[in-house]
């Protein structure tokens, strides 16, 4: 008797667990990725990095996927290209995507 509410308990417990760790993982592999770029592009992308960015607050997602794309193939990018290839190494395709989704949204 029991052990059949144990049993019932943990599967509810089981469920919560799965939906709170699981929904909110999605936007925070965008987040998670921006805070290496806030030192440069500022806390909501409003800066031009160093100087020299083009400011990227306002971008579609469409337009940084393309430009840290071009970053990474050596195909996009001003006099400081180079610095921003560092950057973009570090990320694979799917936190590309997510970073730009959030940049996006800011
Ligand atoms: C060390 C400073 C620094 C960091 C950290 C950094 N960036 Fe940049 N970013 C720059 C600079 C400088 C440029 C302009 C480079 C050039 O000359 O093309 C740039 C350009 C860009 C551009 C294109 C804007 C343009 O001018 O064409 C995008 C998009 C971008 N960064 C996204 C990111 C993202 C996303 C991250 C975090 C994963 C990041 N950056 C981290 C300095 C930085």
């Amino acid at each position: 008797m029991g052990g059949t509410r144990m049993k019932k308990m943990s599967r509810i417990l089981f469920t919560v667990c799965v939906f709170t760790v699981s929904a909110p993982v999605v936007h925070a592999g965008g987040t998670e990725v921006f805070q290496t770029c806030v030192e440069c592009h500022g806390a909501s992308a409003e800066k031009s990095a160093m100087g020299k960015s083009q400011v990227i607050k306002g971008w579609s997602s469409s337009q940084i996927v393309d430009a840290l794309n071009g970053y990474k193939a050596g195909t996009y990018g001003g006099p400081l290209k180079a610095l921003m290839k560092v950057q973009a190494d570090k990320l694979d395709a799917a936190s590309i995507q997510d970073v730009a989704q959030y940049i996006s949204g800011l």
